[in-house]
């Protein structure tokens, strides 16, 4: 680039890094205003930090570590936009302390979100992984009355645990699919929302839950609440979902309840070292594995990609983000939550 080209970007406004491609429309519009940097590789913490030297705004995934490091850095960072809702690779005390803002790309992702678990339960009540590799295996050799027989949604019960905005898509979801759904989580239950489901405590959810389905932020106390102890207070024969993170669920503890009980199976889209998953799980026939595909729809990622860049335009033209996230502690947020 040339100095004089140089100089109509700073004028214009600055430097824009962000570490992966996103769906199109979406920063080539901030192109003509900002010098856009995409990066090709998938930035260590040390990488990230020297990548972000010279910026002004830094758009992330939730895969990428933006640590204290990288925003000390990041001498001109005015915002981090987290392409997704859960920003718990941000250390957001650390961006409040530097006057950085984070924001993310809630409602987008929700309905997708809350698809992807419904979708995880028929194929664990229904079989469907199984029957697939039944019939590409050759192995169909025609109906008989005991082939793959799964449950019935209809009469279970299906515990949300985190009724927010995706918890609340799931209620409406499970609903429809004849379950009676109860609820555990931080707000009290806004009655005047038909979707919000009657609260019940966390044990009382565990106990009376066929599927407990996870929908809370990963924070320093809900990071392994779903360890052996809790496994130990679940239904017999009950389902896990997780499409929230996959720290919450303390991977071995998990491995232990599908093999000995009291798990009948899981239903996972994301995983505790990410994108590691235990033998354990990959050699068990009672789980269905997602690759953290939660919100990979091609509208919602569309979407997504257009909110982030929105604030990241609006912060550096002066204005205030419409998705700022607040920097809360995780010990703030856990209160709240259960
Ligand atoms: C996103 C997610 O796809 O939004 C989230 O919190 O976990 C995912 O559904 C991901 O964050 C994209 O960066």
């Amino acid at each position: 680039m040339t100095h004089s080209q140089e100089e109509t970007r700073e004028a214009a406004g600055g430097v824009v890094v962000a570490t992966h491609a996103l769906p199109e429309p979406s920063l080539s519009t901030l192109e003509p205003d900002f010098e856009v940097r995409v990066l090709t590789i998938r930035p260590s913490e040390a990488q990230l930090a020297a990548e972000v030297a010279d910026a002004d705004a830094l758009i992330t995934l939730v895969s990428d570590p933006v640590t204290e490091t990288v925003l000390a850095a990041g001498k001109k960072l005015k915002i981090v936009g987290q392409y997704g809702v859960g920003v718990d690779n941000i250390d957001r005390a650390a961006a409040a302390s530097r006057g950085i803002l984070v924001t993310n790309t809630p409602n987008a992702l929700t309905d997708a979100t809350a698809d992807m678990t419904l979708a995880l339960l028929l194929a664990l009540a229904r079989r469907i992984v199984e029957g697939d590799r039944l019939v590409r295996s050759g192995s169909f050799s025609g109906w008989e009355p005991d082939l793959l027989l799964g449950s019935d949604l209809k009469g279970k019960t299906f515990g949300v645990l985190g009724p927010g905005r995706i918890g609340r898509a799931v209620t409406r979801r499970a609903r429809a699919f004849g379950m009676t759904v109860i609820a555990c989580g931080r707000s009290p239950r806004d009655e005047g929302d038909p979707d919000d489901p009657p609260r019940v405590s966390f044990d009382e959810l565990l106990r009376r839950s066929d599927v407990v389905s996870i929908h809370l932020p990963l924070n320093e106390e809900t990071r392994h609440l779903f360890n052996a102890e809790t496994f130990a207070k679940m239904k017999a024969g009950s389902w896990l979902l997780n499409t929230s993170r996959g720290a919450i669920v303390e991977e071995a503890a998990l491995a232990r309840a599908l093999a000995m009980g009291p798990l009948a199976g899981a239903g996972l889209d994301v995983y505790e070292n990410e994108p590691a998953v235990g033998a354990a799980l990959l050699d068990s026939d009672r789980v269905v594995l997602m690759p953290h595909a939660g919100s990979a729809t091609h509208e919602t990622r569309r979407e997504m990609a257009r909110m982030v860049v929105e604030d990241v335009r609006r912060v550096l033209s002066g204005e205030k983000p419409l998705r700022a996230v607040p920097p809360e502690s995780g010990r703030e947020r856990l209160r709240a939550e259960l």
